[in-house]
């Protein structure tokens, strides 16, 4: 969207699938950030993630095997899981490097394990796969450390596990995808409908916000009375909503002892390609028996932001001149600094400050 460049952010922990996706023994091929990426399961149920290009011609290592301690290869007994390439059968360790190159015979001094597969660091919790991607200069080299902590999802506990989920592809950039998300004045008319808005509910809202790890949380406060569908839950529910970078929203309500966390995990895919992900967890029993209207309710929330965004994109195309006002589109402004505080903390190799400060924010909606 803007100009700046490099046009996704580095360094950085993004949410690549749900972990129940990827079955044990089994690759998937994926595009992240415009990166062909090939994810595995070993079947003793480690994820993993390599580059999807084979570094001899290029071809997906997705569309080759996943082999497992004991299996044969070529007459070999395999040590520990390995992919092995379709085209010429070279395999690679799940560290990305090269462990066989069946064509060679003795003699032919190819330095095997030199060769590699960049790897990204891939870290499991709470029924998600996150992804790490560094910049772009040591994708060919050793995966460096990761310079921010993977993502631990608040409220929940690290053995949560989903309890439903949506996915929506936009076709717009990551940045359209996570303002329109984030934007707090499109309530009463994106998703104006008889089951959870009107547009005569409209009022002025005051909420107070503050930095939180990689962004800025609108802290705890009880959901506004003009949000009829939080009367199903039933008690009094308080609600925290946190983003972070690289575009991670969540919102957890407490009723009591219990709670729902909803996050919303925006990925990008390619420059006008994004997916956005939709997933609950929740502690309270009765949401698993109507687990079929909550996700109609996701659906057609999503629907709504998506439509409203392609819609957009039939203005974007004229290439205008966009505005960000007071107290509305705060958040969004707070996004862009985040994104460029992020960008210069990197390049310049210092630590990340962040640059929100504490505020109460205004608007009607
Ligand atoms: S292209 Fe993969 S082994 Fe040759
Ligand atoms: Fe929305």
């Amino acid at each position: 969207m803007s100009s700046d460049k490099p046009s996704f952010l580095r360094d950085i922990w993004y949410f690549a699938m749900p972990g129940a996706e990827l079955k044990p023994g089994t690759l998937r091929h994926a595009v992240l950030l415009g990166e062909p990426v090939v994810f595995g399961r070993t079947r003793e149920g480690e994820v993993f993630a390599l580059r999807d290009l084979c570094p001899h011609r290029g071809v997906p290592l997705s569309r080759g095997r996943l082999l497992g301690k004991g299996d044969k290869a070529v007459g070999e007994t395999v040590a520990a899981a390995e992919v092995e390439c379709p085209y010429h059968g070279w395999r690679f360790r799940t560290d990305g490097r090269c462990a066989a190159i069946p064509s060679l015979v003795p003699g032919q001094d190819v330095e095997t394990s030199r060769i590699r597969v960049p790897a990204y660091a891939v870290h499991e919790s709470q029924g998600v796969v996150w992804i790490h991607f560094g910049s772009q200069t040591d994708r060919l080299g050793e995966t460096p450390a990761p310079r921010s902590a993977t993502p631990l999802l608040p409220g929940i506990g690290e053995t949560a596990r989903p309890r439903l989920i949506e996915r929506k592809r936009f076709a717009c950039h990551v940045d359209h995808a996570v303002i329109g998300l984030m934007d707090p004045a499109h309530g009463p008319f994106v998703h104006r409908s008889w089951w959870w808005r009107s547009e005569a509910s409209i009022h002025e809202k005051a909420k107070r916000f503050g930095p939180s790890e990689l962004g800025f949380t609108m802290l705890e406060h009880r959901p506004s009375k003009n949000s009829g569908a939080y009367k199903i839950l039933g008690g009094t529910p308080t609600t925290e909503i946190a983003f972070r970078l690289p575009g991670i929203r969540t919102e957890l309500v407490r009723i009591g002892e219990k709670c729902v966390l909803s996050l919303t995990a925006v990925t990008p895919i390619a420059e006008e390609e994004t997916e956005v992900t939709q997933i609950f967890y929740w502690t309270l029993p009765w949401l698993d028996v109507a687990r079929p209207v909550v996700r109609a309710f996701a659906r057609a929330f999503l629907k709504q932001d998506h439509d409203m965004v392609m819609l957009q994109k039939e203005g974007l195309a004229f290439n205008p001149r966009l505005m960000l006002i007071n107290d509305a589109d705060v958040q969004a402004k707070w996004y862009f600094r985040l994104k460029k505080v992020w960008e210069e903390a990197r390049e310049a190799n210092e630590p990340f400050v962040n640059p929100v400060e504490p505020v109460t924010l205004r608007w009607r909606s």
